[in-house]
């Protein structure tokens, strides 16, 4: 009964913003989306994800032909929109700042002055972007000064997964919300009534502390990836198998089975990028040293790259100049088109930059990927980038290429040499098709 009464905004529509906007019409809401990009905003408002996103077309699609997700690009709209009690939410990115570790706020600065002085009724603010600690009580502090009604702020950090944003954002683990009162506890509790209902844990808190929930979580999870790929290197020097390893670790469930996949690391939009901004603030916040081996972290995840290049290389009779080699995948992970830090293209563009003729195909990524790195090939099929290639680089890990025979591959390159940086694919059946097989982490005969 209470859905409906309460209006909600949501300020930037990416990858965050538009699910987010999607998902609360789904959940039976009257949304407005607004973005300050006028081509995106014109996609959606046709009922379309403007980025490849599992599920999100027919969420997009059934809400905005039922009338209840519009979209704007004038802020202003926002806050007539929303009248009294709305809750206006806040999705704009805070990427990493040119030339520093630190999250760059301009973006969310920015949405929080053009929404604040049209707020002439009482209603409440809520980030769910990713930010240093501390940012929210200056939004707070901003919201009093410029808005001439009583509003209050509210930290909602998200989770979602690119890849599984709906399910992740209708199904979540948790919901984290940082508040300041209970009214806008209450507006939080109204918009997830129905989550509440299905037992989503609601954790309320301090604003400071949401924040850190979000750059704690990434952080852990970026630190369990470059454990395993630590473990990798160490097996590589020792001639063991991080795949072997990694199921042992994962029956202990004290240490869990998810995000122990030993590879290329991690990339995109989030990981990098917070565990980065986590540990200029702690500087900032004097207490540097406490997050320091999160400068390891990013270290390991790095090598990666550099180790994959390597087993090119060798595979090649140590040198890439004038070799052909093919690299299968360019998004930073599987169902997505999203290349943001994606270990697969630094790879691509490493080998390019040592002299081979990189010809990439990617299911879904080669736009974007053409777009950041517009001096490599593109090719429309795994087929096709392997042609005459000496060495065929597996760099992200989609389902069709497990799907490859490697009987067939071995027909389509000049040499079959293969690496597997995603430790995916059967190598004893790449190794039994005549392939010659390096793979991150693993022995040469694993
Ligand atoms: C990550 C978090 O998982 C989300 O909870 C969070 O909301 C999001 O960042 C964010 O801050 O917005 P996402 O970047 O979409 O989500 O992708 P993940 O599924 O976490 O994968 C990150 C990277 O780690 C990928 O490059 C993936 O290939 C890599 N990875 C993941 C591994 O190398 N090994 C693993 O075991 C797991």
């Amino acid at each position: 009964a209470r859905v409906g009464k309460r209006r909600i905004t949501v300020t930037g529509t990416g990858y965050l913003g538009a699910t987010h906007a999607a998902c609360m019409a789904e959940l039976g809401f009257e949304v407005l989306g607004m973005d300050v990009d006028a081509e995106k905003i014109g996609v959606l408002a046709s009922g379309r994800s403007p980025f490849f996103e599992p599920g999100l077309n027919e969420v997009l699609a059934r809400n905005v032909a039922s009338g209840r997700l519009r979209f704007t690009t004038d802020p202003a709209e926002l806050a007539a929109f929303g009248g009294e009690g709305a809750v206006h939410f806040l999705c704009v990115n805070t990427p990493q700042s040119a030339g520093s570790d630190a999250a760059d706020l301009r973006y969310l600065n920015l949405a929080v002055e053009a929404l604040a002085p049209h707020l002439t009724e009482s209603c409440v603010v809520v980030g769910k972007s990713t930010v240093p600690v501390g940012t929210a009580a200056a939004v707070a502090d901003r919201l009093r000064e410029l808005a001439p009604a009583a509003v209050e702020t509210a930290w909602n950090p998200e989770f979602l997964r690119e890849g599984h944003a709906v399910a992740d954002t209708l199904h979540p683990d948790r919901l984290v919300v940082g508040v300041e009162s209970a009214e806008a506890e209450q507006a939080l509790r109204d918009v997830y009534a129905s989550l509440l209902e299905d037992g989503v844990p609601f954790l309320t808190m301090d604003l400071a502390t949401s924040e850190l929930v979000k750059t704690a979580a990434n952080s852990f999870l970026a630190t369990k990836i470059s454990f395993i790929n630590a473990m990798a290197e160490v097996c590589e020097a020792a001639d063991a198998d991080v795949v072997l390893l990694a199921q042992a670790l994962r029956l202990d469930p004290r240490i869990g089975t998810r995000f122990l996949e030993p590879g290329l690391g991690f990339g995109g939009a989030c990981l990098p990028k917070d565990i980065r901004g986590f540990a200029a603030r702690s500087r900032e916040l004097g207490v540097g040293q406490a997050l320091a081996f999160l400068h390891e972290v990013d270290g390991i995840n790095l090598r990666r790259r550099a180790r994959a290049v390597t087993l090119a290389r060798e595979l090649c009779g140590g040198s890439l100049e004038g070799r052909r080699v093919a690299v299968w995948g360019a998004a930073f992970k599987p169902d997505s088109d999203d290349v943001r830090d994606s270990p697969s293209l630094a790879v691509a563009d490493a080998l390019a930059g040592e002299g081979a003729l990189v010809t990439v195909y990617d299911p879904e990524a080669r736009d974007n990927a053409a777009k950041y790195l517009p001096h490599l090939g593109f090719a429309d099929s795994a087929r096709e980038a392997a042609r005459d290639a000496q060495v065929v680089v597996h760099a992200t890990e989609w389902p069709e290429f497990r799907e490859i025979d490697p009987v067939e591959a071995a027909g389509w390159v000049a040499q079959p040499h293969l690496v597997d940086c995603r430790n995916t694919l059967d190598l004893a059946a790449w190794r039994g098709a005549g392939w010659t097989v390096a793979a991150l982490g693993r022995p040469a005969a694993a």
